[in-house]
């Protein structure tokens, strides 16, 4: 976790706490029975400011499979930040709910959130990070890759972004070696590049950042595409970006350099034609839909570590 409870980045995560994390939800996606009770009378906030389904669904379903209850608030139709102060939002909804996630555009506005909250806060996606999306992930390779967590892991497409920000952090803390492939005008924040780095020290990765989508593929166990147009990029930046973005399309022909074996993976939603062809998604390299699946797994687990029943 991070500190004071909550789940909002992964800047303070290490190895074990991933590793002890990973165990935990293997644990409860082998055996659901045994968690159908754990948060009777417990209730989540969902707070979300963009549109969702895999996770407004999965935490939802998470609740009800945990015997608990899930409240889904739209933003745009409540008061939060428009009539009142994140602050005042936070404190009361921690005296009705006993956790608080939030789908942000603004990254400081999830920080404000779990300042003042009383209850622990979730972050489901920032422009900035998605943790939530990459413990899943890393769930889904630790069961698909016998040589976990020795492996090359290639992210190409958009570097100036949660999905990429969030595997610099979780991979280079448990010693995976991230190669993002990205044009330079869509380069990765400096400050989490830096931060990462001094996590891939201490575990013993490595990480570059290329703007090459064969240099950063080549031997890849893992190749990972997202979205070229995230739900806070305007539609007026469609055109330069597909221009920018296109080269680092993943293609039949840019797995071919990656290993033999290695998987596709995309945090969906996805569009065929844009950051990846739909030969590749649709193909055998692709484990998307267990990975959407790992989300459901992996919110349980959360869920049930921050009420302290796991
Ligand atoms: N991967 C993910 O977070 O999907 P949604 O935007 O549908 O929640
Ligand atoms: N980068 C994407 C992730 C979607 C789950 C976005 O922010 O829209």
């Amino acid at each position: 976790m991070d500190k004071a409870n909550h789940i909002v980045s992964l800047e303070s995560w290490g190895k074990e706490d991933i590793f002890a994390l990973l165990d935990k939800a293997m644990k409860v996606k082998r055996n659901p029975g045994n968690y159908s009770e754990s948060l009777k009378g417990k209730t989540l906030l969902m707070m979300f400011e963009k549109p969702s389904l895999r996770t407004r669904v999965s935490f939802e379903v998470a609740m009800t499979q945990l015997g608990g209850h899930a409240i889904y608030l739209d933003l745009i139709t409540s008061p939060v930040k428009s009539k009142e102060s994140l602050k005042d939002s936070a404190i009361v909804s921690s005296r009705y709910c006993d956790i608080i996630m939030a789908r942000m555009f603004d990254h400081e506005d999830i920080e404000e959130l779990a300042k003042f909250a009383t209850v622990p806060v979730i972050n489901a996606l920032t422009n900035k990070y998605h943790p939530c999306q990459i413990l899943s992930d890393l769930l889904t390779l630790k069961e698909k890759k016998k040589s976990f967590p020795n492996l090359k892991l290639a992210f190409v497409g958009d570097g100036n972004n949660n999905i990429t920000h969030s595997l610099l952090l979780g991979c280079s803390a448990i010693g995976m070696d991230i190669s993002v492939g990205c044009p330079g005008e869509l380069s990765p924040l400096n400050e989490v590049v830096n931060l990462a780095k001094k996590k891939a020290k201490i575990a013993g990765s490595n990480i570059e950042i290329v703007n090459d989508a064969v240099k950063a593929v080549r031997d890849a166990d893992v190749v990972y595409a997202d979205s070229w147009m995230s739900y806070h990029i305007s539609p007026e930046q469609k055109m330069q970006r597909f221009k920018l973005l296109k080269p680092f399309q993943v293609t039949s022909e840019l797995m071919g350099y990656a290993k033999p074996d290695a998987v596709f993976m995309n945090c969906l939603p996805a569009k065929r034609g844009e950051e990846q062809t739909a030969d590749v998604i649709d193909g055998p390299h692709s484990i998307v839909y267990d990975q959407a699946e790992n989300r459901l797994h992996m919110q349980k687990a959360l869920l049930l570590v921050l009420n302290s029943k796991l």
